[in-house]
């Protein structure tokens, strides 16, 4: 079976289990200890990642699994909760990513909203801060898009002068400034992990431009702008980089730390949506 059959397939049984009178319109990814907002899903199907087929993964602590196929705010929207990162195994996310992604943009998703845990690279934005992606680094190592292109599925050589959205990062600035949510624009490095960096990768990562560390976002970017999804990104700032502060990330502490951001981010995406519908 090749990528194309695998998404057809995918495609065909989310279809199936969908809700009636349902045509999603945006998606939602949660990272680590962001989960508070899938509750605010209405009227949802809640799927095991585990029954999809060619879906993703989880493993990780704080990573349950569960796609949702509802309405945020009012707006037809999939959320996904539960994210399978590219240290779990090489190549195994990217496929996995590859296919719910161009699944969920075969089903008409035009709009996708990830969210992520990272660290600052910037002393002046501390633990607890939301930091929209204006932009990033992919320094994983990996690229999602490598290997044959689908010239119906997206360009072989994609730019990426607008992969993070321009009119609905300012849309989303707007809305924070409305509800009075402290929210900055920067830089994200995605790193490959599992380990958090060491200090002098720290200093290399602020020479070279970034304002936050993590380890997602940068493909599931990739792969969802080239299929021609309109990317944004929000990042809960858990934790200073390692050499910015004498307290040395853990993930324990990064999840602790989003769960108290994901209140504000909670409140900001649902504005989002509800101005969506
Ligand atoms: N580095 C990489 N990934 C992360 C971090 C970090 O400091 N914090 C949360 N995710």
């Amino acid at each position: 079976m090749t990528l194309t059959d695998h998404i057809q397939e995918t495609t065909a049984f989310l279809r199936d289990r969908q809700p009636e009178n349902w045509q999603p319109q945006a998606a939602l990814i949660l990272g680590s200890g962001l989960n508070q907002i899938s509750t605010a899903m209405q009227d949802a199907v809640v799927i095991d990642y585990d029954e999809i087929p060619h879906f993703l993964r989880t493993q990780v602590e704080g990573h349950s699994g569960k796609l949702h196929m509802g309405w945020l705010g009012g707006a037809p929207t999939i959320c996904f909760q539960g994210r399978q990162h590219l240290y779990e195994g090489p190549r195994q996310g990217i496929d996995a990513w590859t296919v719910a992604l161009r699944a969920i943009r075969a089903l008409g998703v035009d709009i996708l909203f990830l969210t992520a845990a990272a660290g600052s690279l910037n002393k002046t934005m501390t633990p607890g801060s939301l930091m929209m992606v204006a932009d990033h680094l992919n320094l994983t190592g990996y690229n999602p898009l490598v290997g044959p292109n689908d010239e119906a599925t997206g360009p072989r050589f994609p730019n990426m002068g607008r992969a993070y959205d321009p009119d609905l990062r300012s849309w989303l600035l707007d809305i924070a400034i409305a509800d009075n949510i402290p929210l900055v624009e920067g830089v994200y490095a995605g790193m490959l992990g599992p380990n958090f960096e060491t200090a002098a990768e720290v200093r290399m990562l602020q020479t070279i431009g970034a304002d936050a560390v993590g380890m997602s976002v940068t493909t599931e970017c990739l792969i969802a702008h080239h299929c021609g999804m309109r990317v944004m990104a929000c990042s809960a700032i858990t934790n200073f980089a390692e050499g910015l502060s004498s307290i040395a990330p853990t993930h324990e502490e990064t999840l602790e730390m989003a769960e108290q951001c994901s209140g504000r981010l909670t409140q900001l995406l649902f504005g989002f949506f509800e101005s969506l519908a």
